[in-house]
């Protein structure tokens, strides 16, 4: 394989059984317990900020991009990464990063977040969180929540349990809403 000949192009359904199986190989059955997996179970990921590797006709990398919010802030969770094993250290892994948080910042997000390796992950723009600033529904390692930010003081702003925007949105849905309850009285 040529690296100049793979695209990296948006993550399309029919990409979805490859994908599953890039991420089945790489995290194993751990991944279904993970909490970032566990944000993720909350709604859909963003397939047009979403990307994979194709050298000829079949994906060799993927990475998914999901809304997120905490707090006041909003970000993309970025993750899962994995890069087939015949594939790794040819720099797929970080051209997909670079690419999908370039389009999160023309989509107009304020951060990039992701639970990974500071290592890996810092040269690529990532910092650490403060250590409890964040939280998320299942235990993780503080030190490896890493975010990027595409708009001045989007890190500030994430503050407490991350989530799934989706299921925050659900969350504050089903509160009852003071104004309305004054209306009910009041007729
Ligand atoms: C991590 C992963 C996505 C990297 O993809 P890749 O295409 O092989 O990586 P790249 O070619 O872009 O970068 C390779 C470099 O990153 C380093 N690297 C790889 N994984 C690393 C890690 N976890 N921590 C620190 N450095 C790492 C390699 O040693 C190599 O360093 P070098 O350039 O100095 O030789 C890939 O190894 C993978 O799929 N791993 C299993 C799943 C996983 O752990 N995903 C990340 C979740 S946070």
């Amino acid at each position: 394989m040529n690296i100049a000949d793979v695209a990296y192009l948006p993550e399309q359904p029919a990409h979805d059984p490859e994908i599953e199986h890039i991420n089945a190989e790489a995290f194993g059955p751990g991944r279904f317990a993970r909490a970032a997996y566990r944000i993720r179970e909350g709604g859909p990921h963003e397939r047009a900020l979403s990307f994979v590797a194709i050298p000829e006709n079949a994906v060799i990398a993927s990475v998914r991009m999901t809304r997120v919010a905490a707090g006041e802030g909003t970000a993309l969770l970025l993750g899962p990464l994995a890069v087939r094993p015949a594939y790794k250290n040819l720099g797929i892994g970080r051209r997909l990063v670079r690419i999908a948080v370039e389009a999160a910042g023309k989509a107009g997000a304020a951060a990039v977040l992701l639970v990974g390796d500071a290592p890996y992950y810092g040269p690529l723009g990532f910092g650490k969180i403060p250590r409890g600033q964040l939280s998320m529904p299942r235990p993780v390692d503080l030190g490896r929540i890493l975010v990027v930010e595409l708009k001045p003081g989007a890190a500030a702003a994430l503050k407490g349990m991350v989530d799934h925007e989706d299921r925050i949105k659900a969350a504050f849905s089903l509160l009852p809403v003071h104004g309305e309850k004054v209306a009910r009285r009041a007729g």
